[in-house]
């Protein structure tokens, strides 16, 4: 935990950033994994963390933004509970660890909300992402689980993502503790990437690494010969020589800080021509995007950036053909590069994703495109000072995307078709690194994680 005075700043900015009324946090609850008392490994809400920083079951936190009060809601442990768990700190105990010294059992959670829904004040709560806080919430507040969404706080949303997004140092530090120990995950997958190696071998050990670093997965490891599917995460293919193999890892601190790395190396330890070229394409694309990035900059024009690189590469091969611009213009790459560059990480490895796509990554300036491709960029707004995002371009070969744009003869004053069914067995390759933006652009987070064709090979034959 950081010292109870970060919470409690965090607390009074975010006031700052509100009128009146009441602010909700629902801590997570408990979620059965296949009967009542067998749970998923808990995952405390990551906004109840940032403002309220306690991470276990049961609690919620309540700002009066009225009478500036602050309180945390959550029962003390019993003797079966200490037969079970063993002893824990009280409830008092642990809110002055984040600078609250107003505490109640968790029942009195409903008599106060059901006062101020009473009184007609103002509730604020954050959209809610699981069935129990759904059911929780939908008792709390007396509105059917259906009309919640409609309820949530436009003010708290906005608020809650201005202060998330730009991380203070101890942030960047979590953060890059992570990041180290993904370098030990990519590079153990590099050197374990040989022939007649089944993928489940190498996601299980890596996982195993995150774990015994005391940080779990920050999402389901994504490790594939088939890397052509984005989230691919089926892990039950055998390594053979001439496939690429796509590593797509991180893990969270004991903070719940994440990273989120991409690698993609040759099997056996080897580039091919081949691979070589198209990797060099994709390694340009992440340079020439890392490079580019500055205080308010839109991300939409560095992932568009992006993109003229990864059609000057595919233009030079031979893939894709005609004016450079004009091809990026009408989202001929995006048969190769379907997705957007990036995202913002932090306490979620899609940071505040929750909050809704639109109010994190657009603006009134910036909005989302309806484009295949540009679409799926999750954020398109300037950047700022200590945002700290990924950087994840890649090319794709998908056989069944493909076929259906040759079909259609899409954009094909743009792509070679003839010469792109060549390239229908290579599978995919993305590079994927987190940096901070800084004043004077931007950092590449962590420990560098082996990414020029020389240092993979050096890294996948050095044993
Ligand atoms: N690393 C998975 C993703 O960014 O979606
Ligand atoms: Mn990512």
């Amino acid at each position: 935990m950081f010292p109870a005075k970060v919470y409690s700043d965090r607390r009074a900015m975010l006031r700052k950033e509100l009128s009146k009324g009441l602010v909700l946090f629902l801590g997570n609850q408990d979620s059965a994994f296949n009967y009542p008392a067998n749970t998923y490994s808990f995952r405390q809400d990551s906004s109840f963390l940032y403002f309220f920083g306690l991470d276990h079951p049961d609690l919620a936190g309540v700002i009066d933004l009225d009478d500036g009060t602050e309180q945390i809601f959550g029962n003390d442990v019993d003797i079966d509970d200490i037969i079970w768990m063993g002893r824990q700190p009280t409830i008092d105990e642990q809110a002055l660890n984040v600078g609250v010294d107003t505490t109640a059992p968790l029942k009195e959670l409903a008599v106060l909300i059901k006062d101020a829904r009473e009184k007609g004040r103002m509730i604020h709560f954050l959209p809610p992402y699981r069935g129990e806080t759904i059911l929780w919430l939908s008792d709390l507040m007396d509105l059917d689980h259906l009309k919640l969404r409609e309820n949530v706080s436009i003010e708290l949303i906005k608020g809650v993502i201005k202060l998330r997004m730009v991380k203070d140092d101890l942030e960047i530090k979590e953060i890059e503790k992570m990041i180290d120990v993904a370098w030990l995950m990519h590079t153990t997958a590099m050197k374990m990437a040989k022939a007649g190696v089944v993928e489940q071998e190498i996601a299980g050990l890596i996982e195993g690494i995150a774990l015994s670093h005391g940080a779990p997965v920050s999402f389901p490891v994504i490790l594939s010969i088939n890397g052509q599917t984005l989230h691919n995460h089926y892990h039950g293919n055998t390594l053979t020589e001439g496939r690429m193999l796509v590593i797509d890892a991180g893990c969270e601190s004991g903070l719940h800080y994440a990273s989120d790395i991409t690698r993609t190396v040759p099997v056996g330890g080897k580039f091919s021509e081949r691979q070589k070229e198209i990797y060099e394409t994709v390694l340009n694309a992440n340079l020439a995007a890392t490079a580019a990035v500055r205080i308010g900059i839109p991300f939409r024009e560095i992932h568009l950036l992006a993109a003229t690189e990864i059609v000057k590469g595919l233009k030079t091969l031979g893939i894709m053909k005609g004016d450079i611009r004009e091809a990026v213009r009408k989202g001929a790459h995006t048969l190769f590069f379907p997705h957007g560059l990036g995202h913002p990480m932090g306490l979620d490895v899609h940071d505040l994703e929750g909050m809704g796509e639109n109010f994190v990554g657009y603006d009134h300036e910036v909005i989302r495109s309806k484009e295949f491709g540009l679409a799926f960029l999750r954020f398109g707004r300037k950047l700022q000072k200590n945002f700290v995002m990924t950087i994840e371009p890649g090319i794709y070969f998908i056989p069944e995307l493909i076929d259906i744009w040759k079909n259609e003869n899409k954009l094909a004053e743009f792509i070679n078709y003839d010469k792109v069914e060549t390239y229908k067995d290579f599978g995919g390759i993305r590079i994927e690194d987190d940096i901070l933006v800084t004043d004077t652009g931007a950092r590449v987070l962590g420990k560098p994680i082996p990414k020029t064709v020389a240092d993979v090979e050096k890294t996948m034959n050095d044993n």
